[in-house]
C-alpha cells in the first residue's frame, strides 16, 4: 500500500492506473477506522482491481458546536488496518493541502438534506457533498462505498451523482455491528462503560419495531410510539428523532411497506448515535 498526501499525487495515479484500464474502488472515511470502515473496503477490493481508502476529517460537515476538535484519530493504526483489509492507495491529505483557498463553493442536495440528521444539523449534509464532490472530482471515474448506517448521507451522495452526472457509481454496504448489535461507530469511544452497555438498547429497540411489523403493524406511529417508549426506559438515551420514511426519498410515510426505513438518532452523554433499518427486514443482527 502507497500513502498519497497531495491530489496532484493521486490524480497523476489515477490517470497512470486508467492507461493500464485498471478499475477503481473508492472508500471515503474520516479514519479511525473500524470493522465498518474496513468492510467497504473488502468489498471495494473484491470488485475492483485498486482500492483508494481516503482518510480526512472535513471541518465542514462538522458544526461550531460538534466534535471537530476531539475527534479520534490515530493514523498508524488506521495505515495498517486499511493495508490489511486491501486498500492500495491511501489518501491522507492535510486541511492545506484540500483548502489552500478560502471553500467559496458549496454543494446542497436540497429536501432529503433538510429533515432528520438535517434538522439538527442544518448545514452537515452540505458539508458531506462538498467534500465528496471533491473526492469523485479528484478520482473521477470509480465505483464508490459508503455505508446504510449513514443511510441519509447515503442518499445524499445517490442523488448528487445522479444530479451532477458524476461517471461514479455509489454502492451502499450493510451496517457491521458489535456483538451486541451495537452499530460499530468511530464515535462508541466516547461512550463510558455504563453508556456502553445502554447503547446496545438501540438495536435492541429496532428489533423490537421489527418484530411489531413482523406481526402485521402497518402504521408508523404505533411504532414510532413504542420505539420511544422503549427508549425512555433507558435513563441514559436521549432521543434526538424516531421516524419512518420512504428510505428514498426520505418522505415521512403514512403506511409501513418494503421501501419503509425507521431511522433513529439519539444521545448518550456526549456521544451521538445513529440507527436505521428497513422496517419489513430488521436490522439483521
Ligand atoms: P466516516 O464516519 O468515517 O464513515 C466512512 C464510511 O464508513 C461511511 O460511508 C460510513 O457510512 C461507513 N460506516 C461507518 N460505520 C459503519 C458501520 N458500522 N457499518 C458500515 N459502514 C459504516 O461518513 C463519513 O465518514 C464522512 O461523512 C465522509 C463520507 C467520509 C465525508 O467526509
Amino acid at each position: 500500500m502507497k500513502t498519497i498526501t497531495t491530489s496532484k499525487q493521486l490524480q497523476q495515479t489515477i490517470d497512470e492506473l486508467r492507461i493500464r484500464r485498471r478499475s477503481i474502488g473508492l472508500v471515503p472515511t474520516m479514519g479511525f477506522l473500524h470493522d465498518g470502515h474496513l468492510s467497504l473496503v473488502r468489498t471495494a477490493k473484491l470488485e475492483n482491481d485498486i482500492v483508494v481508502t481516503t482518510i480526512f476529517v472535513n471541518p465542514l460537515q462538522f458544526s461550531e458546536s460538534e466534535d471537530l476538535a476531539t475527534y479520534p484519530q490515530d493514523i498508524e493504526r488506521d495505515t495498517q488496518l486499511a493495508s490489511e483489509a486491501g486498500t492500495d492507495f491511501l489518501f491522507t491529505p492535510t486541511h492545506e493541502e484540500m483548502f489552500s483557498e478560502n471553500v467559496l463553493t458549496s454543494i446542497s442536495v436540497t429536501e432529503i438534506s433538510s429533515a432528520l440528521e438535517g434538522a439538527s444539523r442544518p448545514t452537515h449534509f452540505a458539508g458531506v457533498a462538498t467534500i465528496v464532490a471533491k473526492l469523485f472530482n479528484i478520482v473521477g471515474n470509480c465505483s464508490a462505498y459508503f455505508g446504510e448506517k449513514d443511510w441519509q448521507q447515503l442518499q445524499v451522495i445517490k442523488r448528487m451523482a445522479i444530479d451532477l452526472s458524476y461517471r461514479v457509481e455509489v454502492k451502499g454496504c450493510p451496517i457491521v455491528r458489535d456483538s451486541d448489535g451495537l452499530a460499530l461507530s468511530s464515535r462508541n469511544v466516547y461512550l463510558t462503560k455504563n453508556q456502553r452497555s445502554e447503547a446496545a438498547n438501540i438495536p435492541k429497540t429496532l428489533i423490537k419495531a421489527h418484530e411489531m411489523i413482523r406481526d402485521g403493524e402497518r402504521g408508523p406511529n404505533n411504532v414510532k410510539q413504542a420505539v420511544l417508549t422503549h427508549f425512555e426506559r433507558s435513563p441514559e438515551i436521549e432521543v434526538d428523532y424516531v421516524e419512518l420514511v420512504n428510505g428514498e426519498t426520505l418522505q415521512v410515510t403514512d403506511q409501513i411497506d418494503e421501501r419503509t426505513r425507521l431511522l433513529v438518532a439519539v444521545k448518550i452523554g456526549t456521544a451521538r448515535l445513529i440507527d436505521n433499518m428497513n422496517a419489513l427486514k430488521g436490522p439483521s443482527i
